[in-house]
């Protein structure tokens, strides 16, 4: 009895078990093919950013070898395979499964080690919660607003392109330029906040907060899809939520070839750097002469640095007067004859076409397009500033030649902000969209879209951005500035006392 009982038994198992072999191939096919579907698209991503990082180094680099291309080569060979094996299992579903399953079950263990061996190429990725990209007046603001809202260690990268902490820009071309060593600006005297009565956030502040300051580092490429920044030296960062805090970069004659426009002691003013620059060659040219190039804010407010430093000033610009975007022709003309009263000389309605220079390469002269060549040992030229977008090309909405954000300083890309001089937005004051190169704007767009991403976060609502003390450069503000010229209260406007504070204090 008992031996046919083992009899049957032995035959069933001699029966069902390449059937149950069968099953179990079956399903580890499935669960091996969920497997290397998960593998497979974490592949297109590693390939992507190394795609993203080769791309990045533009004068070559370590990520340009044999082995790192045969690994991307070697991508596509694996993505036919596999394709080849799902194309299989669709046709002959049960059969084919069973006989894939040994193929299946390699391919995902080829895959893993493949996979290891290209997050290898890319080395440590630095992760981060927030990262801002740029590390000036919007970026400080930023991160005080983000401790301020609750913020843990380790959570919150600023990435700049300088290399120092985020800084009162607006110093740069006022007190930074006194020619009194005891009363000139210097670091760490005017990092923010102090532009605003705020706190000073030196670098130790950041520190203590566990925010990560990390400068003297340009991003160079970005994938916003793929929330991955990668900066000169290769490094790559990933974020959840990006702030674009990129700001503006200044215009150059070199962009339109204007002849002889790199000569030396031609200085632009936007960073510390350009203006340790400018305020070494003030040192080396004392008692000299200085050309300005332009009539806006920089302009002015250079000119009136060169004058207390003792140079013999010129200004040039092409406008029938200066700060055309803000002034009108009578606040204009009273600016115009104080300067001239300070014995500097304006050129209106023309422009520098080159640029003369001696045997150093140092410049000498510059040519004008009505004919005049006006000596010069100095030419600082503010022919105004443009937006640093072009990181952001074709993977985010522009408008006004910024980075199109709404009331929150949100892009188009969830999780993506833009504040400060690239943002676009929308001032309900105007009615309409528009980017402000200002200060104030910067630091109340960074607080601003801070509250927004902590808002978002914990699901509290914050109010629209009413925008309404945001560069005020409409039509109104001018007839209110001339309003107030008019009837003799200089002081009562705040945005002129600013303004004058700036620019008005030429030595008597
Ligand atoms: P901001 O220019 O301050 O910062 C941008 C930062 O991003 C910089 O540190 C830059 O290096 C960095 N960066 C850019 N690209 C990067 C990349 N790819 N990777 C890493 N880092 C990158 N306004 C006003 O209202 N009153 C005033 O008196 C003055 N005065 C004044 C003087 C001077 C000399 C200048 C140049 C400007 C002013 N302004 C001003 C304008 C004001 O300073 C300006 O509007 C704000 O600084 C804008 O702040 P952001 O943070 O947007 O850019
Ligand atoms: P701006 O736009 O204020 O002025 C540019 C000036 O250059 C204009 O007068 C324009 O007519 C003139 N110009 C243009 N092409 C010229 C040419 N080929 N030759 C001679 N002149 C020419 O720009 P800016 O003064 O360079 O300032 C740059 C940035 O810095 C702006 O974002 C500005 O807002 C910011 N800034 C602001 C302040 C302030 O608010 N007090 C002070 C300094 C700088």
């Amino acid at each position: 009895m008992a031996s046919s009982f083992n009899f049957v038994i032995g035959s069933a198992k001699f029966i069902f078990a390449p059937i149950e072999r069968c099953l179990n191939c079956k399903r580890n096919f499935d669960e091996n093919m969920k497997v290397l579907q998960k593998l497979l698209k974490e592949l297109n991503t590693v390939k992507e950013v190394i795609e993203l990082r080769l791309s990045a180094e533009i004068h070559g680099g370590t990520m340009q070898t044999e082995e790192v291309k045969n690994w991307l080569d070697d991508v596509q060979r694996i993505k036919t395979e596999i394709e080849i094996i799902e194309r299989k299992a669709k046709e002959k579903k049960f059969l084919s499964r069973v006989f894939l399953g040994k193929m299946v079950e390699e391919k995902v263990v080829e895959l893993k080690a493949f996979l290891r061996k290209g997050k290898a190429f890319l080395g440590m990725v630095k992760s981060f919660k927030y990262i801002i990209v740029g590390g000036g007046v919007a970026a400080g603001y930023a991160a005080r607003e983000f401790d301020r809202q609750g913020l843990k260690p380790g959570q919150l990268a600023i990435i700049s392109k300088e290399a120092v902490a985020p800084y009162e820009r607006p110093t740069l071309s006022k007190g930074y330029l006194n020619p009194n060593p005891k009363a000139a600006a210097r670091l760490p005297e005017f990092h923010v906040c102090v532009g605003s009565g705020g706190d000073r956030l030196l670098p130790d502040w950041y520190k203590e907060k566990g925010i990560q300051l990390i400068l003297g580092t340009e991003i160079v490429k970005v994938n916003l899809a793929l929330k991955t920044l990668v900066s000169a030296a290769g490094e790559i960062f990933k974020f959840q939520t990006l702030i674009i805090a990129t700001g503006s970069t200044v215009i150059r004659l070199t962009d339109f070839q204007v002849e002889g426009a790199d000569a030396k002691n031609m200085f632009y003013l936007r960073e510390l750097e350009d203006a340790d620059k400018l305020v070494e060659s003030i040192k080396m040219k004392k008692y000299g002469k200085a050309v300005i190039i332009g009539g806006g804010y920089i302009g002015l407010e250079v000119a009136a640095a060169m004058s207390i430093n003792d140079f013999d000033v010129t200004m040039v610009y092409p406008d029938p007067w200066c700060m055309p975007r803000l002034f009108t022709p009578t606040m204009a003309a009273f600016y115009e004859s104080y300067y001239e009263n300070k014995g500097i000389k304006i050129i209106k309605g023309t422009v520098s076409v080159g640029f003369n220079a001696n045997a150093n390469g140092e410049v000498k002269g510059v040519k004008l397009k009505d004919g005049r060549v006006l000596e010069a040992d100095i030419v600082v030229v503010g022919v105004g500033a443009r937006p640093l977008t072009a990181l952001f090309k074709g993977q985010l909405e522009e408008d006004k030649g910024g980075i199109k954000t709404d009331g929150f300083f949100k892009t188009s890309m969830p999780g993506v902000y833009a504040v400060g001089d690239v943002a676009t937005f929308p001032i309900k004051l105007y009615n309409e969209m528009r980017r402000v190169e200002h200060v104030d704007h910067a630091r109340k767009s960074a607080k601003h879209a801070v509250k927004a991403i902590k808002a978002n976060e914990t699901e509290t609502t914050i109010h629209y951005h009413r925008s309404q003390n945001l560069g005020l450069t409409g039509s109104k503000m001018e007839r209110l500035l001339e309003l107030s010229l008019k009837v003799g209260h200089l002081k009562k406007t705040r945005l002129l006392q600013k303004f004058q504070d700036s620019i008005l204090h030429l030595r008597t």
